[in-house]
């Protein structure tokens, strides 16, 4: 496996296996690889000849008050890993390389970040949006992965791409979770014991909305109140950002199931935000 930092090597080395007809796939990660990543890598391996992995903690998706200083690293243990799962380039950039100090071009699907994660983080998708046009534009590759952990992530890259024409193939992947249910996420370290003890509660709020669904209600607004109820009782210490029913392509509100819909929610555990997410179907 190669490990590169540097922008023009990876282009390089992107160039000469694009040059010898090797297809590439790209998965884009801001570190402190975890089961879930992984998941992505071992599928990503079966999509091309060779798989790019980037792991960089994008400076501009983080709002000011956000944990961009606190966010986990370890550059050691995410290379060891990545070698173990059939990475071929992991690219770790320094973000004064990613970007010129005068960096001013901007891209966004305001549309769909509106909503769920963008009403709380302002400039997030735009900063995601931006780094995964670079990442695209320097590795150009035929395939990327994400996982549906992010959704709505994943709905605005799939927008982008197709508005954009930028003729990258975008595969999501299930959300990998721990034995418990809790969704993995390298922020699952900020918890405290207690905290992790009791977060797997937001997974079991999914799955109360899901046989409630399967049991008759089809009422979006009944459904979150059923989400909340079982979050106030199982995790008292909670915030519930949002519990929200949503088209799962346009992410627009659905007041009635009445076909596939997503459950989004986000809950605050103490200071740490967790995010999961449930597609329904009825
Ligand atoms: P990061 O949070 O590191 O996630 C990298 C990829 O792993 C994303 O596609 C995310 O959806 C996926 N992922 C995270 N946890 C997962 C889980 N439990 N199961 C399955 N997939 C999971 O998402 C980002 O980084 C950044 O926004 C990025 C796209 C790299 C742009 O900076």
């Amino acid at each position: 496996m190669d490990v590169l930092a540097d922008l023009t090597s990876l282009r390089e080395r992107c160039r000469n296996w694009r040059a010898q007809g090797l297809t590439l796939a790209l998965v884009p990660t801001m570190g402190y690889l975890h089961a879930g990543h992984l998941s992505l890598f071992d599928h990503a391996r079966t999509l091309a000849d060779r798989l790019v992995v980037s792991v960089f903690v994008n400076p501009t998706q983080f709002g000011p008050n956000e944990d961009l200083d606190r966010y986990p690293r370890d550059l050691e243990r995410d290379t060891r890993l990545a070698a173990e799962h059939g990475v071929d380039l992991l690219f770790t950039p320094e973000a004064g390389a990613m970007y010129h100090p005068d960096h001013a071009t901007w891209v966004e699907v305001p549309e769909l970040a509106q909503g769920l994660c963008g009403a709380s983080r302002p400039v997030h998708f735009r900063g995601v949006c931006t780094v995964v046009t670079k990442l695209f534009g320097l590795v150009r590759p035929d395939v990327a992965v994400f996982g549906q952990k992010d959704w709505q992530q994943l709905a605005i890259i799939r927008r982008m791409v197709r508005d954009l024409d930028l003729g990258v193939e975008i595969v999501g992947r299930p959300i990998y979770r721990e034995a418990d249910g809790l969704a993995m996420s390298s922020r699952n370290v900020y918890l405290t014991a207690d905290e992790r003890a009791q977060a797997p509660a937001i997974h079991g709020g999914l799955l109360r909305v899901q046989a409630a669904l399967k049991a008759g209600e089809a009422d979006a607004a009944k459904l979150a109140l059923i989400f909340r109820a079982h979050l106030a009782e199982k995790l008292p210490g909670a915030r519930v950002d949002y519990a929200e029913f949503v088209h799962p392509d346009s992410l627009g509100p659905v007041a009635r199931l009445g076909a596939p819909t997503l459950l989004a929610v986000a809950v605050f555990l103490g200071k740490v935000r967790l995010i999961d997410n449930m597609l329904l179907e009825v």
